[in-house]
């Protein structure tokens, strides 16, 4: 049974239609600007299914209600689903003084929820801070059917060393080549950056990230691949943040961007319902 927050309203026609329960939850907000969740159905197991993008707080907020409100009807046991779990990028204290936000998130959804499933995090490590079980989902599958036949016999590249996981996963269901971008210091002013060890040349190449905000990364790596010579350039990213003119931007830049429906925008075409479903 799903109890759908406010950042999961744009999944809930397709959870439906695919045999998903829904626990009907009323969400408003008073008129001070606070939020108020009701929930109206009753059961002993939930599954709350809310991404927090913008505006975050209130929708991370609304979790810890969601969870209140379901101890206190009696549900026993809770699972919270947040396909883009905001704050994990924010996994490090740099300067004294800092927190690391997204342990702080954790910490708190744990005092409700008994597990927790989210999608291709910024870094999976930070799921230690759950307090109980958290799952790292990847959405590779969803990704690689989306692109299958747009790329042939193409690469899969991540725009930099840390992204490669990411795009083995891809790679590995399309049985493709996979590599990732690397700076490399040419001179004591100039930095250099391409993909190690593949030939893109007259080949389709996706891309693939876990966030596009300003679409900077993509546009730099779609430039250089464009300038070695590759054929068709397509973008899969899990989390689309765009920040205001970004689509824009990286679509002029690419054949194709499209992302997951973690976050709902004009290019979220690939969706992580079935994936919810199996959970
Ligand atoms: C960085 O570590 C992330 O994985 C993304 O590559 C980054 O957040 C993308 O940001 P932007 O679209 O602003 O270049």
């Amino acid at each position: 049974m799903f109890v759908i927050g406010s950042g999961g309203k744009h999944l809930e026609k397709e959870l439906r239609e695919l045999g998903g329960e829904i626990i009907k939850v009323e969400l408003r907000k008073f008129p001070d600007g606070e939020k108020y969740v009701r929930v109206l159905g009753s059961g002993n197991e939930a599954t709350v299914v809310s991404s927090t993008f913008a505006p975050q707080d209130e929708k991370i907020v609304e979790l810890l209600l969601i969870g209140d409100a379901l101890r206190e009807k009696g549900f026993e046991r809770l699972r919270a689903v947040v396909p883009y779990f905001s704050y994990s990028r924010q996994d490090r204290a740099t300067k004294d003084g800092e927190p690391v936000s997204v342990r702080a998130i954790m910490k708190a959804l744990g005092l409700y929820y008994d597990e927790l499933y989210v999608f291709d995090i910024h870094n999976p490590k930070t799921l230690r801070y759950f307090p109980a079980k958290a799952v790292n989902v990847s959405p590779a599958k969803a990704i690689a059917n989306y692109f299958r036949e747009k790329l042939g016999d193409g690469i899969v590249l991540a725009p930099d060393k840390g992204a490669l996981e990411r795009a083995r996963a891809v790679a590995e269901e399309l049985g493709l080549e996979y590599s990732h971008f690397e700076k490399r210091r040419i001179s004591p002013t100039e930095v250099e950056m391409r993909p190690v060890d593949v030939d893109v040349t007259g080949k389709n190449v996706l891309i693939v990230d876990d966030i596009i905000s300003t679409g900077g990364t993509m546009i730099k790596a779609a430039n250089i691949l464009r300038k070695l010579g590759a054929e068709g350039i397509f973008v899969g990213v899990t989390h689309g943040v765009f920040a205001e003119g970004a689509i824009e931007r990286v679509s002029q830049a690419v054949n194709e961007l499209a992302v997951t429906n973690t976050i709902p925008t004009p290019v979220s075409k690939i969706s992580i319902v079935p994936e919810i479903l199996k959970l």
